[in-house]
């Protein structure tokens, strides 16, 4: 892979939030994506991270509508048309020791990433109702349910754009395109020696 096509690939693997109605992902699908963020970096190499995927629309439904979308957009909420069609369910085996937060984060990227090549767009979720996962799903005791990742096909138009003040809200403009501000690299290289 060439620098600028991976370049495109990060630029437009954005947090997803209205996905088409009706479109089917196979748990197959996901566990060929699982396949590879469970090769991602892990500290120690302990790898405590697990996973529980869901894609049984009721389930999926329940998960979307107890989940905070967009928590800056005060002027929009997920409707029923728009709900995402899978879940990755991340948890962290806490019997295990490690750093998951930071293992999460790299198997998120790669997850992402994949999802992407596969024409799928993924969002992930610190609001997923974790009381409602351990009530809808079987979770040993041990384990913490760390986040959710909605996955589906995008309906929607993100951008990325610099934001040339410190706001980094996300906004959508009349035509319901989604922007998203990231600091520019003078911005966040804090030294240079
Ligand atoms: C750890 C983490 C938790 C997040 N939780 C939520 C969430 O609960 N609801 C939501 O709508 N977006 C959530 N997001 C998505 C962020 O809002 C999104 O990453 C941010 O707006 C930047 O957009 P981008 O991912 O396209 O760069 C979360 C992102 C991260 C990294």
């Amino acid at each position: 892979m060439k620098y600028d096509e991976l370049k495109t690939l990060i630029k437009e693997a954005r947090t997803t939030r209205r996905f088409k109605k009706d479109a089917k992902i196979e748990a197959s699908d996901l566990k060929e994506i699982l396949d590879l963020a469970r090769t991602t970096s892990s500290a120690k190499n302990m790898q405590p991270i697990k996973y529980i995927l869901v894609t049984k629309q009721q389930l999926v439904k329940q998960l979307a509508q107890s989940t905070t979308w967009a928590a800056h957009l005060k002027d929009w909420s997920q409707s029923e048309d728009e709900i995402p069609s899978a879940f990755i369910i991340m948890l962290n085996d806490q019997m295990i020791d490690g750093f998951p937060m930071f293992d999460a984060g790299a198997s998120f990227t790669a997850i992402s990433l994949a999802a992407k090549t596969k024409g799928l767009a993924t969002a992930p979720l610190a609001s997923i109702d974790k009381e409602l996962c351990k009530k809808l799903f079987v979770i040993p005791d041990s384990y913490d349910v760390m986040i959710g990742i909605a996955v589906g096909i995008s309906a929607e138009d993100v951008k990325l754009v610099n934001t040339d003040n410190l706001d980094t809200n996300y906004y959508r403009d009349e035509n319901q395109t989604h922007y998203v501000p990231k600091r520019s690299l003078e911005q966040i290289i804090a030294g240079e020696y």
